[in-house]
């Protein structure tokens, strides 16, 4: 037991969409945690809420016709029930553009300026012609000026996933009406994040959490740190304290929005909010998506030290989703929304729950595909622990009327504590795919028991025997429902009441696993898991490849161009003469290509796929006649096309000279 109670938070949804398998990845295996830490005998209080500001919120809005606070109101519900119907409750669900968060970031900020974190300063900022106004963030798009990937304002999302202040992104444009955008002088206001190199480097050294995310950051901070711009020309937002035209950076109140849930969740129980979040060794416990590693433990940790705040305890980060071994992309269609594609269709919360913690370890590549999905489901949940649960409650009802009056054997109990000491060290490892892979394994070995000493036979001959089985299996069924109960809760409760209980199983320790059960009737079983059929799966499938199709179409008809803009393009065949990987950059190799009298160096994002070896005396081809861009520090004169996630080479059919014209 921890001298502190645990705060466990989720990263907040964005109220500008629905649920989608993406969010369930770190929601569900964070429920699973706080589940098993109570089961464990901890207290843990877990809150989440509705990310209501920024720029994703408001171009929505203006999308849909309406405000974003009536946007933001419709969403907060959505995210509420839905979470609900995954089983996943927290026990407060907040929103950031409630009072209580205005008050608390406009307070943070306050602090950190009497501290002399925030100074001002005149910057360049996108500002659009057309439609007379400012770009912040998703308002803007253009190039990453790290990896050269087309990227929007905030954030290289689709390339190196670097965060983006106002003003560094190249080429930028408007997002609303597509004009180039210039820049212009505004005063803005900024956090001093490069001062806090020292205690970052301390705070990640002692971070709990998964390797991923605290790796990650330590490369950031050992390599630079920049002031982080916190303020934003918007309407829409926590006004900066003395500026009523400026409002806080969405990543700053965002946050502060965990505080202000403690604190909204601490005045309905009569607790403190500080007891969770000032003073030394606070236990405040993030999950997050792996894509916002860089906000929780570089700019989080550091905004929360310089506001006199305690930081956080631990940071765990999932990792990336594909959907079909495509990465989760919701404008391409490789998307499971949560309501319309599975619980709509009478899919039970606790199979999407199990197949989503079990499928991999929490910080590898998830892939999500229907059939996959029945497979794991109809071989683990349904065909062992459900065969062996019902195999076990249906003899003990059908011959013993219950639980047999035997003591249970005391292999069964060493059998037990064996999985609870493996679950528990890989829960405090965050490993939850092993825990469960434990649990499931404790299932089979119940299976193996019962098969391989067939009651049902024994019984003819000796029923003592048979009665001494069915004891043993009961114990088993019974710890296997205490440990599933985080797992898959909703279950584990109908698995419970077959066991002759009316209580919540959630009200019991994980401990009482370990313990005999009183002989005693029991209800008439039925079976809990029931199979996926090949039919329906089918369905899900089609619908699946049906949504990529249409998404494929639409694709094709936004972007299509005038020819004249297409001739614009000066597209040719090349060498590769030379290549070599751009240190640091993971991604980048640095090119010299022979584009027919003319060698141009340039900067491509594909060393994930090719080696410098591979890529040299390849046929490319290149746009010739892109403005040159700084990648990483490096000019780079052309970009060498390639097709699709893995970045496959075009490539003239038959040889041509380089230089020759692609028409
Ligand atoms: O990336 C996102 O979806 C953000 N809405 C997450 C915010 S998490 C926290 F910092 F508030
Ligand atoms: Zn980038």
């Amino acid at each position: 037991m921890s001298a502190r109670p645990v705060l466990v938070t989720c990263g907040l949804p964005y109220t500008n969409g629905p649920c989608h398998l993406g969010h369930l990845r770190t929601y569900v295996p964070a429920d699973f945690y706080v589940r098993y830490l109570r089961r464990t005998g901890e207290t843990v209080v877990f809150v989440c809420g509705s990310d209501n500001h920024g720029t994703p919120v408001v171009v929505s809005a203006e999308d849909a016709g309406i405000s974003p606070r009536a946007l933001s109101e419709q969403y907060h519900a959505h995210f509420d029930q839905t979470f609900h119907r995954m089983g996943v409750i927290f026990d407060h669900f907040g929103m950031t553009d409630d009072p209580t968060n205005h008050q608390r970031t406009r307070s943070i900020v306050e602090h950190l300026t009497e501290n002399g974190y925030v100074y001002s300063k005149v910057i360049q900022q996108s500002f659009c012609t057309k439609c007379q106004r400012f770009l912040p963030d998703r308002y803007v798009e253009g190039i990453c000026p790290h990896c050269g990937t087309p990227a929007r304002g905030d954030e290289c999302d689709q390339g190196c996933g670097k965060h983006l202040e106002p003003g560094e992104i190249k080429e930028p444009s408007c997002t609303v009406c597509g004009t180039r955008a210039e820049s212009r002088d505004q005063e803005h206001y900024f956090f001093r994040l490069s001062g806090f190199k020292e205690f970052l480097l301390d705070h990640l050294d002692t971070l709990s959490g998964t390797l991923n995310a605290k790796n990650y950051a330590l490369g950031w901070v050992k390599d630079e740190l920049h002031d982080w711009c916190i303020t934003r020309t918007l309407d829409w937002g926590v006004k900066f304290p003395g500026r009523d035209d400026l409002v806080v950076y969405v990543w700053v109140d965002a946050p502060i929005g965990y505080i202000s849930f403690t604190e909204e969740w601490a005045e309905n129980h009569g607790r403190s909010w500080k007891e969770f979040w000032c003073g030394e060794n606070t236990k405040v416990t993030h999950f997050i998506g792996g894509d916002i590693i860089y906000h929780h433990c570089i700019f989080w940790p550091a905004l929360l030290k310089g506001a006199g705040y305690g930081v956080p305890h631990a940071v765990i980060a999932s990792g990336m989703l594909k959907v079909d071994d495509h990465k989760f992309s919701k404008s391409r269609g490789y998307v499971v929304w949560t309501n319309d594609d599975y619980l709509d269709k009478g899919l039970p919360s606790d199979y999407l729950r199990y197949y989503l913690l079990a499928y991999t370890s929490h910080t590898k590549e998830l892939n999500f595909s229907w059939k996959m999905f029945q497979e794991r489901i109809n071989n683990e949940l349904v065909n062992t622990l459900g065969n062996f649960a019902y195999r076990t409650l249906f003899f003990a009802h059908k011959e013993f009327g219950g639980i047999p009056d035997v003591p249970v054997n005391a292999g069964i109990i060493s059998e037990i504590e064996k999985t609870l000491s493996l679950v528990d060290i890989s829960m405090k490892d965050y490993e939850f795919k092993t825990a469960i892979d434990g649990m499931m394994t404790l299932a089979a070995y119940g299976n193996n028991y019962i098969q391989t000493s067939s009651p049902w036979k024994l019984i003819k001959t000796d029923r003592n025997a048979a009665a001494q089985v069915v004891k043993d299996c009961i114990v088993l069924v019974r710890a296997l429902t205490l440990l599933f109960e985080p797992v898959i809760p909703r279950k584990s409760q109908e698995l419970w009441e077959m066991l002759g209980n009316s209580d919540p199983v959630s009200g019991h320790h994980l401990n009482e696993a370990l313990t005999d059960t009183a002989e005693g009737p029991l209800p008439a079983p039925r079976p809990v898991f029931s199979k996926l059929e090949d039919d329906f799966i089918g369905e899900m499938d089609k619908l699946l490849a049906h949504r990529v199709r249409e998404a494929g179409k639409k694709v094709v008809k936004t972007e299509t161009i005038p020819f004249d803009e297409f001739c614009k393009l000066d597209i040719r065949t090349g060498i590769v003469i030379s290549a070599e990987k751009v240190p640091k950059s993971g991604k980048l190799l640095k090119l010299r290509v022979d584009v027919g009298g003319e060698i141009r160096q340039v900067v491509a994002g594909m060393a994930q796929f090719y080696t410098p070896d591979e890529m040299t005396g390849k046929q490319v081809v290149i746009v010739v006649n892109l403005q040159p861009a700084k990648i990483f520090g490096i000019e780079s004169n052309g970009m060498i096309l390639a097709a699709g996630e893995s970045a496959s080479l075009l490539r003239p059919e038959k040889d041509v000279p380089p230089g020759t014209k692609i028409r």
